[in-house]
């Protein structure tokens, strides 16, 4: 089996050496447009395989699409990251044609792969992978949830001072500010969140994780990467794997919680088919709201790339 990953900066390198490392596949190919980049960050990658004893061969090359035939799952993460300032939204335009040209040449050389797709803004991007490979919704998805879900088990684990492996919890909607945690879904080892901690705390640590990505650009000067790559490559092994894995990523509905032609996050079952099923949580009245408006923010992205699609027809 083989994975590729198309961006070798920070999140694309960071995606490829955890895949390696956990021998998600026998090939990880490492694509990047700029010469060199991808071919020496996986002779670095390989070069770690006899120290930290993995199997699988990576490699790097500059745009060359033949390397990458066959792939079972492709994971997107070319175009350009936030600078401090910028919100996700800021690089739709620029973002939009790297995915849309990147996604045309993978599905030449592999039409029956898993899109992952990681670029921002994250729900429009997988968004335009859809359009442009015209896979179905079970073969194009987007990463953000798991991210997302990780930066809210992180704060809570800090404020309980436990060990963030013991929290299990859920977050909904689009990759930005309007994402909806779920504390009524968030168990420390079973133990409900909200018998743990009070209300005016939960919501501090909600307000924290929706805006957890602009913490570190501040901090930084640019985008996460560590957990964003390890985010990405636990979708793309849970497929290589079918492990079945819960995740909430971000998928087109089609009906589902009462949203139609919107890519969103939601929790689904991942596996050998990509997509596997789309689990409908029953949500409240405040909660079902909150992923609406979210969704409505998503679209008006969408409705942008329409805009650009039409433009550039
Ligand atoms: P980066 O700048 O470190 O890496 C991007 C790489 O893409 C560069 O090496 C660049 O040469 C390459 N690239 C550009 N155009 C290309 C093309 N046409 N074909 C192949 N490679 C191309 O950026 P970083 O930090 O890795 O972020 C990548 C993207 O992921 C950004 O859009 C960022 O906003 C997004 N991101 C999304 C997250 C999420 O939760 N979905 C989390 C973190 C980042
Ligand atoms: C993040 O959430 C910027 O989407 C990126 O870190």
């Amino acid at each position: 089996m083989k994975i590729t990953v198309v961006g070798a900066g920070n999140v694309g390198a960071t995606c490829a050496d955890v895949l390696a490392h956990r021998d998600a596949a026998h090939e990880i190919v490492l694509v990047d447009i700029k010469p060199g980049i991808a071919e020496g960050k996986a002779l670095d990658i390989w070069q770690s395989a006899p120290i930290d004893r993995f199997n699988a061969k990576t490699i790097g090359v500059t745009n060359n699409y033949l390397a990458t035939a066959n792939s079972t799952v492709v994971v997107i993460t070319s175009g350009l990251p936030r600078k401090p300032g910028m919100s996700r939204d800021d690089l739709i335009e620029t973002n939009a044609v790297i995915v849309k040209g990147v996604t045309d040449q993978v599905i030449q050389y592999s039409p029956c792969a898993i899109i992952i797709v990681v670029s921002n803004p994250l729900d429009a991007m997988t968004y335009q992978a859809y359009i442009t490979s015209r896979f179905p919704r079970t073969r194009v998805m987007g990463m953000a949830g798991i991210l997302d879900t990780g930066r809210y088990k992180a704060f809570i684990a800090d404020e309980l001072n436990v060990s963030p492996k013991d929290i299990s919890a859920l977050l909904l909607g689009g990759h930005g500010d309007t994402m909806v945690p779920l504390p009524r879904y968030t168990t420390v080892s079973g133990i409900p969140l909200t018998e743990m901690l009070p209300k005016e705390r939960i919501d501090a640590i909600v307000e924290r994780t929706r805006f957890g990505g602009g913490e570190l650009v501040k901090l930084m000067g640019t985008s996460a990467w560590y957990a964003p790559g390890s985010s990405a490559a636990r979708m793309a092994e849970a497929i290589t794997r079918n492990h079945r894995r819960v995740f909430p990523c971000c998928v087109k509905l089609e009906g589902e919680y009462g949203l139609e032609n919107v890519f969103v996050g939601v929790p689904v079952v991942l596996g050998k088919n990509g997509i596997e099923s789309i689990i409908e949580l029953k949500l409240t009245d405040e909660e079902l709201v909150q992923l609406h408006e979210s969704a409505k923010a998503v679209k008006e992205m969408m409705d942008v790339l329409d805009k650009l699609e039409e433009k550039n027809r």
